[in-house]
């Protein structure tokens, strides 16, 4: 079983998604801990729900971003995860920290990538007019929201959709999509080879 940290800042559900699929044996993973950088994430409760290790760095008691980052850096080591997965972790991280875990650190993203990189994707979306929307998981690199991609899914946009509609649609498919990707990790199916996503076919 691939030894796994999950970040959130949130709600946390797609750490249910991947959880749910781990304790019913269609995921190869142990998910060590939870980190949150907010203390009030939901996603902690379900986290230890399940028994699972959580701990709060609350970025608001760090200096700056370098110091904040240091530390969560040294309390993700101690649990020595081979991936690092970020679900609905909200910080920007710095060089080091990507450096650090280059090639085993992965995002998802609501948005069809590289549309719509940052916040507020759905509304913007709606805003552009687009007929299609989706979400991307994708390996973290120096660029934000900008890493290879590993998987997307697409949703259409219907008339009528609002920004909440349009985010629950999507979020659907990011509860597909990213277990999806862990798995293909987790079997060794993947990897980052010089900023490409390399498949191996089995
Ligand atoms: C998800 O939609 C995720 O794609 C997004 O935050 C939400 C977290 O929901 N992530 C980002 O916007 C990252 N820039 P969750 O806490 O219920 O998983």
């Amino acid at each position: 079983r691939l030894p796994l940290v999950i970040l959130i800042s949130g709600r946390g559900s797609n750490l249910q998604a991947i959880l749910e699929q781990s304790r019913s044996g269609q995921l190869p993973v142990e998910i060590r801990a939870v980190i949150s950088n907010r203390p009030q994430a939901q996603g902690l409760e379900r986290a230890q729900r399940a028994g699972i290790e959580t701990r709060v760095l609350d970025h608001r008691q760090y200096p700056n971003r370098e110091a904040f980052d240091l530390a969560l850096m040294k309390v993700i080591d101690r649990y020595a995860p081979e991936l690092v997965v970020l679900a609905g972790f909200m910080r920007i991280l710095t060089a080091e920290f990507v450096r650090h875990y280059q090639g085993r650190l992965m995002n998802i993203h609501p948005s069809l990538l590289p549309n719509f990189p940052g916040l507020d994707t759905h509304r913007r979306a709606l805003q552009a007019g687009k007929r299609e929307h989706g979400a991307s998981v994708h390996f973290v690199t120096n660029k934000v929201d900008g890493g290879p991609i590993i998987l997307q899914a697409r949703v259409p946009i219907y008339p009528g959709d609002t920004p909440d509609t349009l985010a629950a649609r999507v979020l659907e498919e990011e509860h597909r999509i990213y277990p999806e990707a862990i798995r293909a990790f987790a079997e060794g199916k993947i990897r980052l080879e010089e900023e490409r996503v390399h498949w191996i076919k089995d």
